[in-house]
């Protein structure tokens, strides 16, 4: 495995369209194992392929229980509720805004031998997914918010909504 070099914003690779998987082989399956091992070494939760410079529909998600999920070729099926809150990108460093997304996402994909399966989750793990299967068409979450928020702001936000910032055991 590998640490790979995560894209920052600005580079246009960030706004492009992946292409499908089609090949669930072993160049497939070291990406997905360097994703995991870069998304550790950063300590995000949620990781696209376009980050590492790969133009492929292949993301990856910490879920709540920090199991990594990967999914190829995702697509967000089902969709309920509303949740606002923080959120940032490995590719905005440092950076976060204001988001609004699904509080329940429903997602069929492919794992990594091409097998299709669903998944349900909701909270963080389903701004993730929605955050991370968007990365896959060229968008950030930049698009969703209206600017993004000072230093000042985020201590602000997080003072304000500590229901939002308990730790889970
Ligand atoms: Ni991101």
């Amino acid at each position: 495995m590998a640490i790979r070099k995560i894209v920052e914003r600005g580079d246009p690779i960030l706004e492009k369209k992946c292409r499908l998987v089609t090949d669930f082989n072993t160049r497939l399956h070291t990406l997905l194992d360097d994703m995991a091992e870069t998304l550790e070494e950063s300590g995000g939760i949620g990781l696209a392929a376009p980050q590492v410079g790969i133009l492929r529909r292949v993301c990856i998600v910490e879920d709540s229980e920090g199991e990594i999920i990967e999914l190829i070729n995702p697509e967000i099926i089902f969709e309920e509720g509303e949740q606002t809150g923080l959120e940032g990108c490995l590719s905005i460093p440092g950076r976060f805004g204001i988001v609004t997304r699904p509080y329940t996402v429903r997602v069929r994909a492919q794992d990594r031998f091409g097998d299709e399966f669903e998944i349900e989750d909701e909270d963080l793990t389903a701004r993730c997914l929605c955050h991370e299967i968007e990365h896959l068409d060229g968008h950030l979450y930049t698009e969703h918010c209206d600017h993004l928020l000072t230093d000042e702001e985020v201590e602000q936000y997080i003072k304000d909504h500590p229901e939002q910032f308990e730790e889970d055991e």
